[in-house]
């Protein structure tokens, strides 16, 4: 993690209420082109939040401004109530789905791989969801790829320390957004950062799958009954590749089951891990290896093949788009 941006003067007093009188922590760890990303706590000072502002734009229209706004807060946490299954989590007494199993529209089948939504405003711009521990994927594939430096290089290049984990990681990858695209979800901007790696045993209760937090913990047992690795000590000093992808960042989500659209997803994180990942980009196959064959139970049968088939068009497409400049 490259650790908090120091905060502008009068930053909390600029946040929307309540944030702007709280005594709650508050770290800038995000500034983007729409929105500003801080680490908070939310209702109980032990449930670390993450909080989403979109500041007004003064050069839209006001009343358009307000719109827009409105419209990205409320579709980003409806997709993300659908995906986990849960209603606003607040205090964990959020409305329970019957059964939060995969199913045809998706309801809860992401359950503990996106944040939960713990609350929203959309007149004042803001959404809270469960803080992740762990950092991006991004960040992770980084820090491993400099931690890896003694194998000679990135850790994706032939030899290099690390590229089984890798491969590991990206499998996972693949598999998350399969089960995303299964619930009838497309994400619109899958990149490595809008992915969250989090160390297992680190899931809140509510969040998780029950199976999911059986495994996660037996696993952390096993593990920090050998030695090390203390599922506290882990957001900044995770070296390794180890844990669930946490699926973030659903402003731009839409449902959709079109093969189109869901190849159109796979392009666009294809792209960005090249850009980003230069280093490890050949190893990206394990993505759409693993998609193709529906791991995780995501697209399964012929579906993500079919899917992968679909991905060649887009390809096709996106080069001859950049020939003609
Ligand atoms: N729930 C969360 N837990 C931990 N970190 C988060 C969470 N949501 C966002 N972040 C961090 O903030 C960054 C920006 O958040 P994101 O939702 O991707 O906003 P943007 O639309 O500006 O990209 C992410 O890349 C990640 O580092
Ligand atoms: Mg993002």
């Amino acid at each position: 993690m490259t650790g908090p941006i120091p905060l502008p003067p009068n930053a909390r007093a600029r946040l929307p209420t309540p944030f702007n009188t709280s005594p709650e922590p508050l770290e800038l760890i995000a500034q983007g082109a729409e929105s500003l990303l801080y680490k908070t706590t939310f209702l109980s000072p032990s449930q670390p939040a993450a909080l989403k502002i979109r500041p007004v734009k003064k050069w839209r229209h006001p009343t358009l401004d307000k719109r827009l706004t409105r419209a990205r807060i409320l579709a980003e946490a409806r997709v993300l109530v659908k995906l986990s299954g849960e209603g606003i989590a607040a205090g964990g007494g959020g409305r329970k789905v019957k059964d939060p199993k995969r199913e045809g529209e998706g309801v809860g089948g992401m359950r503990g791989l996106v944040p939960a939504v713990l609350g929203l405003d959309w007149e004042g711009g803001w959404l809270v969801t469960e803080w992740i521990e762990g950092g991006t994927v991004k960040e992770r594939i980084y820090r491993v790829s400099r931690a890896g430096t003694k194998g000679g290089g990135r850790v994706g290049e032939a030899g290099g320390e690390g590229v089984e984990e890798l491969r590991g990681l990206l499998r996972k990858m693949g598999e998350v957004v399969g089960k995303l695209h299964a619930c009838g979800i497309v994400h619109g901007d899958l990149t490595t950062s809008n992915m969250m790696l989090r160390p297992f045993g680190t899931a809140s209760p509510e969040s998780s799958k029950p199976e999911r937090h059986d495994e996660a913990s037996a696993q952390s047992s096993t593990r920090s009954a050998s030695d090390v690795d203390q599922p506290q000590a882990t957001s900044t000093s995770q070296t390794s590749l180890e844990g669930d992808i946490v699926l973030i960042d659903f402003g731009l989500a839409t449902q959709s089951v079109s093969d189109e659209d869901r190849a159109v997803d796979l392009y666009v994180l294809e792209r960005a891990f090249g850009s980003t990942h230069p280093w490890e980009e050949e190893l990206f196959a394990c993505v759409l290896d693993a998609y193709a064959h529906g791991e995780g139970s995501g697209m399964a049968g012929k579906a993500g093949k079919t899917v992968i088939r679909k991905l060649e068009d887009v390809r096709m497409r996106g080069r001859k788009k950049s020939m003609l400049g």
